[in-house]
């Protein structure tokens, strides 16, 4: 009787990788980053850790968001959440570009930096040139510690637990809480939602681990999709509103580790180019999770098809039928306030690109050219 046992099989508790592992601890994460972040009731936002005022939130006037990577995707889903709830114009950049184009920093400015490690150089001097123009500068990171933390005015930890694989997961969507939490924090402050709001928002946030348990596990109706993707060159990723921040992270986490190219876009603006690269058999991924925007997106799905698109829809339970009717493929996520979807539909994008990942046997932790931490600019 032999046991093959060392300590990084160990360390994946069980999985076989671990971008699988961290997947799976997701449920875990959102509870983590939510507790203790709420009134005893449940029903408001409580950021003790933050050492601004409520005064001083009241001035902000604009909002920046830096970051690199899946977290800069996380920060386009944040701009959504703020503008939506607070009423403040965000903007969003890669910290690459904004240190680089004399962004307009005002001392009424809240800049706000993602970064999971609190390591990567772009970011950090971003960080510090925000500073140096006066704006006061909100950390979200998932390291105690790090020199964005130590850095930065305030700080809110995702407590996500360390994130080994390379591309990003459960970082990327413990930043999606930490959004909704700032988000709603800043609207009770404001007064731009009423506490039955936000207590419905809150509630339906604490639905989310549970739901993301339904959704892994049905890993296998994904594997099988993954599979059949993993044998073509090139496809694209569509969805308007947030979804189209979803695609965006969906694209990348599939280049970083299946190596396929893929391109996000929005998906009202393929019309005005992209459908040029659409041929018989391209698969098509897209995210109708926007009841608003839904029969708009069919019509861009319908686009797609006609040119002999092979599409894969996610999409709220319920819309199974109509769906259908204008899908090859289909996944159905939970029901969830429409501001919370990203943090239940990029779920089905980690698993087929890590999927994928494994049917043309590329190391999914340590994928080529890639590391985890970006400490030189
Ligand atoms: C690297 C990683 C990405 C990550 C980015 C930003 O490129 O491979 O997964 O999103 O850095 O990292 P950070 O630690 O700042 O979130």
């Amino acid at each position: 009787f032999h046991v093959d046992w060392d300590l990084m099989t160990a360390e994946k508790g069980g999985f076989d990788h671990f971008m699988l592992k961290e997947i799976h601890e997701q449920p875990k994460a959102y509870r983590d980053t939510m507790r203790g972040r709420l009134s005893d009731d449940g029903r408001s936002v409580a950021l003790s850790e933050l050492n601004i005022t409520p005064e001083q939130l009241r001035g902000i006037n604009r909002v920046h968001i830096v970051a690199c990577g899946t977290a800069m995707h996380a920060g386009l889903v944040g701009k959504t959440v703020i503008e939506q709830l607070a009423r403040i114009p965000v903007e969003t950049d890669v910290a690459s570009e904004y240190r680089y184009r004399s962004p307009i920093i005002t001392p009424d400015t809240l800049v706000i930096v993602v970064s999971q490690s609190g390591e990567t150089a772009d970011t950090l001097a971003a960080l510090r040139e925000a500073k140096r123009c006066g704006a006061r500068v909100l950390a979200i990171t998932n390291v105690v510690g790090s020199s964005v933390a130590r850095e930065a005015d305030d700080v809110i930890i995702t407590l996500a637990g360390p994130e080994i694989a390379v591309a990003s997961t459960k970082a990327y969507t413990s930043q999606l809480i930490a959004f909704y939490l700032f988000g709603l924090h800043l609207a009770q402050t404001r007064g731009t939602q009423d506490e039955a709001f936000v207590a419905n928002v809150l509630a339906a946030m604490q639905a989310l681990p549970e739901q993301v348990e339904k959704i892994l596990a049905q890993a296998e109706t994904i594997k099988g999709i993954a599979e059949s993707i993993s044998h073509h060159r090139s496809l694209f990723f569509i969805g308007r509103g947030i979804d189209y921040a979803v695609a965006l992270e969906g694209s990348l986490k599939l280049k970083e580790i299946s190596y396929i190219h893929s391109e996000a876009y929005a998906a009202g603006e393929l019309k005005h180019g992209t459908l040029a690269l659409i041929e018989e058999g391209v698969p098509v991924i897209a995210l109708l999770t926007q009841e608003e925007l839904y029969e708009k997106t069919i019509s861009n799905i319908k686009e797609t098809k006609a040119r002999g698109a092979h599409v894969f829809g996610i999409y709220n339970e319920g819309h199974e039928a109509e769906v259908a009717k204008s899908v090859d493929r289909q996944f159905a996520i939970p029901r969830t306030l429409p501001l919370l979807t990203p943090a239940l539909s990029v779920i089905p994008l980690q698993l087929l690109s890590y999927y994928a990942s494994l049917a043309l046997g590329h190391d999914v932790d340590k994928p080529r050219n890639l590391a985890k931490s970006v400490t030189v600019e």
